[in-house]
């Protein structure tokens, strides 16, 4: 309640620029229309989108088959995601397209390459032909756990040409949430890199894969590109080079025309279990609304650069790193390391030197950005940026206005949009010509997309009260399931409430109707943008010989948006001190992956639980932060293990 006060009082709001109203894709009047329409009829206005934006083979016969919670978009269509991404901007009126850069990469060492529409399309279709060739048939799936580097979207356009569904795995998990996924996904076929490079060093990955794939039957081939140059172990009759491969596939591959609904990719995000789900998604509806929002709200031009700094292993990096930018026949730029090396200017140098005109990044990153010191960008020249966008996770007001100033000059409108991997695409967010935007607000729902703010009981909220951000109709790029587990998707996303979507988010909604987005309400805790769930982490930590019981909360950070706390208690007879307290640090790391590394472990004998043994993550969360313990405790078990639970943390 006290962030919702505090955003309340922020007044001041940003009005789109003259310059920027004059030559946007959307403006005011389009805008106004849209809205109408996808108020009245959501239909329409996606049916519109969805012929306007996308290449379909074969037109579909019905907008929307609609039997809760199962969505079917655009039901019998036919289309092909890469065609859509590569072909037709090879062809008629766009032909000349081949020869302009699809993506620009630059890798950490400052090593470039740069891909034509043309050349993007060669790399695609022999690399779809080398899935053939091992094997690969429509509706499979193939696991990718790569670095940021051009193999990887010509992976995930190859998957695509062929109807084989990617499931990328984000480079920085560990060995063991790679076999996971790969046995959730029961894939055969695992594309990755001997490494990458981050922080000036080789990252190497085929070690974790060796040791992911170990005694796996479902894995029969693993293709390996060289990155790095270090020396890998080999296992003949299941690795392959990549560029072995390569050398003897056709370039030609004609694109399977699949149907709307022809599962395009799964992606592991954390729930409130110990088990991460499989994000399904699927073709038609996905493309057109991904396609359309980043026209629209990045206001995609045929000149501009568009930079996302997002990894390929996010939902982000799917949508608006390959998918809706390439669709939309423009330059997608892509880094391959951390923004700080090998100086804190590195961003702000590639935007100068690539001319960047479209930057979208993460609250986390701004931050960092604003302790690293205004001299960095300022050494800059930053003028060739027109728009900003923010994703991931609350933006406070101030990182806001730096990102506005420092980085904007003033002059770029910010888009901080709000969506989840679940979602496909974007949801609420400013239309740059069109919302006046507010620092700390994602503002508005596009149009066609029908969100609210629920009370418990399941009615709107009454503004400015806070209560569950929810969204009352189906959308295209919405989950279509939970790989394997129809059970878990109807109760964690259409239980609460009828026939309605339930977010996880908290957010109230202002005067203006503008949406303030507060955060995740479950057990999922968002780290640096990425969602890591309280019960991996504990389970992480309890398969650990030496730990009896956890638990784990998260605390806010002035950097990150939230750290994780782990409340553990040891078994008898072991000593509790700093070097437990480092084991069981890199012990979550090597079980999940290094962005789940507690920042901090504290020691208690007992944790503070509720007579009937539910642990009270609510006190824990209050202690962690550093706050007073309010609220009701009279349930509580022990009332000494709050005073001791305290007593650790002064001492
Ligand atoms: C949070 C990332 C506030 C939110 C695209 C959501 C945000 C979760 C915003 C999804 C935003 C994302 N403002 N919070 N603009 N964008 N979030 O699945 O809690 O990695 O539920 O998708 O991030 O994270 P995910």
């Amino acid at each position: 309640m006290a962030d919702i006060e505090s955003l309340l009082k922020e007044k001041r709001s940003f009005k789109p620029s003259a310059e920027f109203v004059k030559n946007a894709n959307w403006n005011k009047r389009t805008v106004d229309e849209y809205r109408k329409l996808g108020a009245k009829n959501p239909e329409r206005f996606w049916a519109k989108m969805a012929k306007e934006n996308v290449s379909w083979f074969t037109p579909w016969k019905k907008v929307l088959q609609w039997k809760p919670p199962a969505a079917k978009w655009f039901v019998g269509g036919k289309l092909n995601v890469s065609y859509n991404c590569l072909d037709r901007h090879l062809v008629g009126e766009n032909a000349w397209r081949r020869n302009k850069a699809a993506i620009i990469w630059e890798g950490e060492p400052g090593d470039t390459r740069v891909l034509t529409f043309g050349e993007l399309h060669r790399e695609v279709c022999k690399f779809a032909n080398v899935l053939k060739g091992l094997g690969v048939k429509k509706g499979n799936r193939i696991a990718l756990y790569m670095p940021m580097i051009p193999e990887l979207a010509i992976a995930t356009l190859a998957c695509t040409r062929i109807g084989a569904i990617h499931s990328v795995v984000f480079g920085g998990f560990s060995a063991e949430a790679l076999r996971d996924r790969i046995e959730d996904a029961g894939a055969h076929v695992v594309v990755t890199a001997d490494g990458g490079y981050r922080k000036g060093v080789p990252h190497a990955l085929k070690p974790a894969v060796d040791e992911a794939v170990a005694g796996l039957d479902v894995v029969e081939h693993v293709v390996v590109v060289k990155r790095t140059g270090e020396e890998v172990a080999w296992e003949s009759a299941r690795d392959h080079w990549w560029h072995d491969l390569m050398q003897e596939a056709s370039a030609k591959c004609a694109p399977a025309k699949l149907d709307s609904e022809h599962p395009l990719f799964i992606l592991y995000t954390s729930g409130t279990t110990g088990k991460p789900k499989g994000i399904l998604h699927t073709t038609g509806g996905y493309l057109t609304h991904v396609t359309t929002t980043a026209k629209a709200l990045f206001d995609l031009n045929e000149t501009d650069t568009y930079w996302c700094t997002a990894d390929i292993g996010w939902i982000t990096g799917h949508s608006y790193v390959i998918y809706g930018i390439l669709a939309n026949g423009v330059t997608s730029l892509m880094y391959e390391g951390v923004p700080t090396h090998p100086a804190p200017d590195r961003f702000w140098d590639i935007i100068e030197r690539h001319r960047v005109s479209i930057f979208y990044t993460a609250p986390t990153a701004i931050r960092t950005f604003v302790r690293l010191g205004d001299e960095h960008p300022q050494k800059h020249d930053l003028s060739s940026l027109r728009l900003l966008g923010s994703v991931g996770e609350p933006i406070n007001p101030e990182a806001w206005m730096w990102y506005h100033r420092i980085i904007g000059g003033r002059r770029c409108p910010i888009v901080d949009t709000w969506w989840q991997t679940e979602t496909g695409g974007i949801m609420i967010t400013p239309l740059p010509a069109a919302t006046e935007t507010k620092p700390g607000s994602a503002t508005l729902p596009f149009p066609g997309i029908d969100a609210d703010v629920y009370t418990e009981e399941g009615v709107p909220a009454n503004p400015p009260d806070g209560g569950f951000l929810v969204i009352k109709k189906p959308w295209p790029g919405m989950l279509r399931g939970i790989w394997g587990d129809p059970e878990r998707f109807k109760e964690t996303y259409w239980s609460k409430y009828e026939n309605t979507y339930f977010a996880g988010d908290g957010a109230h909604r202002d005067s203006k109707g503008y949406f303030w987005i507060m955060g995740r309400i479950d057990d999922v805790m968002n780290i640096s943008g990425h969602r890591i769930g309280t019960m991996e982490v504990e389970s992480a930590l309890v398969s650990n010989v030496k730990v009896a019981e956890s638990a784990v909360v998260g605390r806010p950070d002035e950097i990150t948006g939230t750290a994780i706390v782990a409340f553990v208690t040891p078994k008898g007879g072991v000593t509790s001190n700093d070097d437990l307290a480092r084991e069981l640090r890199e012990h979550v790391a090597k079980h999940i992956g290094a962005i789940a590394r507690p920042a901090d472990i504290r020691f208690t004998d007992a944790l503070p639980k509720t007579r009937s043994g539910k642990i009270m993550r609510r006190l824990l969360r209050d202690i962690a932060s550093g706050k007073e313990t309010v609220g009701d405790t009279s349930t509580l078990e022990d009332y000494s293990v709050i005073a001791r639970l305290r007593e650790a943390d002064e001492g």
